[in-house]
């Protein structure tokens, strides 16, 4: 990563480059010179603040936008009272897109109160022309609007709104570009997300992931590993490897690579302790990746493999290319191959057509694979898919009873699977002080679960040896044992 390059030796009077990243870092530069000259005269340094929705590709896209803002000189706050607040948006589910329409109705006073503030919109939400539509008619008040496509031009269009009073909108239907070396301002300074694949090629059949996220692009391994290498140097013990499709990683590139291979590599350097990955397809995931996750000391005791549905004939129609019976040979596999691994899984209810039937092979799958953890979400029309066309839209009574079983049956499964670590010691990598007692630590496990415990601030990054004392239903309370 160039964090560190050198702005103040490039020459603004110049035209600015046509290659990336050259080009950004060319206009971080001018952006540092606008927002100097704008601290200069108001005697005050600018703030920003980056609002995230959605998933971890979201988180880790924020830590890149956030990269630019420190290197533009901009200064964090807390709070969206800031100068330069930006809503990295996400629109896998109808709710998320009302949250976003929810801030901005309070981010249009804020704005009257301070006639500095610039507001920028980006993300998923951003790739539906419906949506921008709708922002260009109604929310003039925006200033700047992108999409998933040119997060990486984000430099540019930054200078770009700081220059102009117009309302800025660049939106791409798709690209094939994927910028390496720009600058990232991690969240954590021990664990960090890394990007493998950008894109989705599944088109399951509710999903406007696809859509607003484009086809599937997979990162060369070796700016992959390099990355994590750079990234070791800095201090990072724990990675999580990003994409829609883990399980396809690198199918698409000039010279193709499996995603187990480069598990193999990523485990290869050194300093980097512990290794996640999400999100994996049950339709491609390999008996080579199960052998990886076996053999590997760094690898983390935790897969998290969408479900969606139990029923075979919902499957079919929801275009997920596997049925009940193979995913459950899947986690029998998975479990017999790593007994300690935790399962978690995603699930929907109400989908199109869903029946009491189908939903009863869900529950049934619930039940058999009893998996540590599960995300149940209510069935969501996304205009575009080929779901929102079909019919038998299940009542929402029906749906809302139906989840609400689902619910009960996993937090049953989730505490008797929590429950089976009682007494044990596990590892944990120290993650911050606990949010509602502040003398104590909060600890990851290998397996994803949290465990609380007495300690001091200065262990935040570590990873150390933790007694599980209680279970207090889906996480511990816990002694530190020993330093490892
Ligand atoms: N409605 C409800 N849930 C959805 N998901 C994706 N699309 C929809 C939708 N239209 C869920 C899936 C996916 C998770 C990230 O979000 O379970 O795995
Ligand atoms: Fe939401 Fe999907 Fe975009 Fe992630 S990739 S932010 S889940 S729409």
């Amino acid at each position: 990563m160039q964090n560190n390059m050198d702005l103040k030796s490039l020459d603004l009077k110049q035209e600015p480059p046509v290659k990336e990243p050259e080009r950004q870092y060319y206009y971080i530069a001018k952006c540092r010179e606008l927002v100097g000259q704008k601290a200069k005269t108001l005697g005050r340094s600018l703030t920003y603040h980056v609002t995230t929705f959605g998933c971890q590709m979201n988180a880790r896209d924020s830590e890149k936008l956030t990269g630019i803002l420190e290197q533009a000189g901009f200064a964090e706050v807390q709070d969206e009272q800031a100068d330069f607040v930006i809503y990295n948006t996400c629109t896998v589910r109808e709710n998320a897109n009302l949250k976003v329409y929810g801030h901005l109705g309070l981010l249009k006073h804020a704005k009257k109160s301070n006639p500095h503030m610039h507001i920028a919109l980006c993300g998923c939400m951003m790739q539906e022309p419906e949506v921008v539509e709708k922002l260009k008619k109604s929310y003039r008040f925006v200033d700047l609007i992108f999409g998933t496509h040119n997060i990486f031009k984000f430099a540019e269009l930054l200078a770009k709104m700081l220059e102009s009073g117009e309302q800025i909108i660049d939106i791409w239907d798709g690209t094939k570009e994927i910028v390496e070396e720009l600058p990232v301002e991690r969240k954590y300074p021990f664990k960090s997300g890394v990007n493998i694949m950008f894109g989705c090629n599944n088109f399951c059949s509710y999903c406007i992931v696809p859509y607003v996220r484009g086809r599937e692009r997979s990162r060369k391994p070796e700016d992959i590993v390099r990355e994590i290498e750079s990234l070791a140097a800095d201090g990072v013990s724990e990675i999580m490897l990003l994409g829609q499709n883990v399980n396809s990683y690198g199918k698409t590139l000039k010279d193709p690579v499996s995603f187990a291979a480069l598990l193999r590599q990523a485990e290869k350097v050194e300093g980097i302790a512990r290794i996640r990955f999400m999100t994996s397809h049950p339709k491609d995931l390999s008996d080579e990746l199960i052998q990886v996750m076996k053999e590997s000391k760094k690898v983390c005791r935790h897969l998290h493999l969408p479900l969606q549905s139990g029923s075979t004939r919902i499957l079919k129609a929801m275009n997920r290319k596997y049925t009940k019976e193979q995913y459950l040979d899947l986690t029998e596999k998975i479990r017999r191959e790593i007994p300690d691994i935790s399962l978690t899984t995603d699930i929907i209810v109400g989908f199109p057509g869903e029946t009491e039937e189908d939903f009863q092979e869900t529950l049934d799958v619930v039940r058999r694979v009893c998996y540590d953890n599960a995300y149940t979400f209510i069935y969501s029309k996304r205009t575009g898919t080929p779901a929102a066309v079909m019919e038998n839209q299940v009542p929402e009574e029906e749906v809302k009873s139906r989840f609400d079983r689902l619910l009960a049956l996993v937090q049953e499964n989730a505490r008797a699977q929590t429950a089976r670590f009682a007494g044990t010691v596990q590892e944990v990598l120290i993650e911050e002080v606990n949010e509602h007692d502040s003398s104590l630590l909060t600890g990851r496990m290998s397996n994803n679960l949290l465990v609380h415990f007495p300690g001091d601030a200065a262990l935040i990054g570590s990873i150390r040896n933790v007694r599980l004392d209680v279970c207090k239903g889906f996480y511990y309370m816990g002694t530190l044992v020993s330093n490892l």
